[in-house]
């Protein structure tokens, strides 16, 4: 795999701390090709149909440990804060996430601290995904796994509302939520003629 490259200003940024992020983010992606190809040697599918990742931005980290009441510091962006490194798994189905998610547990050279499942307890705004946080060699990196339609319903919150407006009872953030038990619904379902079929 080629290695990552950093965004101009990250580097002075994340100061000693940006190369284990990025063998952090190289580590799992790694980790993760292994993964599909073995599925798809044994099963005939990869039940990863997306990867994406990336590390921070220097303005977003610095907002984020404003917000926290944290000095600006390298430091505090790697230890303080969870998601300085991120990648994103996107699965066609649900019980794909569940299989991947219990995958990378499995990996030895990732330890895990915490999990987040907004799948069986979707925040308030209707924000469904399974977070992983995994330390890696002193730094932490953390995993999203979703399904498309999950993803597809993140991309239209962060462009609309994510961290803009209050969540407030207004028609959009209504109808965002509503667009959210819809689509989770559609996920449930096709899992369920997906798993129907299979065992035909
Ligand atoms: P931040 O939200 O990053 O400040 O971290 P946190 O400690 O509150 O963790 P949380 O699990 O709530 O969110 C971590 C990440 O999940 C975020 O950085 C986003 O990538 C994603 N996320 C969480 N909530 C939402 C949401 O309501 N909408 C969207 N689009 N993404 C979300
Ligand atoms: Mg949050």
């Amino acid at each position: 795999m080629e290695h990552i490259a950093l965004p101009k200003g990250y580097q002075e940024f994340y100061g000693e701390y940006a190369q284990p992020l990025l063998n952090a983010i190289e580590y799992v992606l790694a980790e993760i090709e292994l993964l599909s190809q073995r599925c798809i040697a044994e099963t005939g599918r990869d039940p990863i149909e997306n990867v994406r990742y990336r590390i921070k931005s220097p303005e977003s980290m610095s907002e984020k440990l404003i917000e926290h009441s944290l000095d600006v510091t390298a430091e505090n962006a790697v230890c303080m804060v969870h998601d300085a490194a991120g990648v994103r798994i996107i699965t066609s189905f649900l019980d794909d996430i569940e299989f991947v998610s219990e995958k990378l547990k499995e990996i030895t050279g990732l330890k895990l601290v915490r999990e987040k499942n907004y799948i069986t307890s979707p925040k308030e705004n209707g924000y469904r995904s399974y977070h992983l946080i995994f330390e890696i060699q002193n730094v932490y990196i953390e995993v999203q796994l979703r399904t498309v339609a999950m993803d597809t319903w993140a991309a239209a919150d962060h462009r609309i509302l994510y961290k803009k407006l209050s969540p407030d009872s207004s028609y959009i953030a209504q109808e965002l939520k509503r667009c959210a038990e819809e689509l989770a619904r559609i996920d449930t379902t096709l899992q369920q003629l997906v798993s129907v079929y299979l065992s035909q």
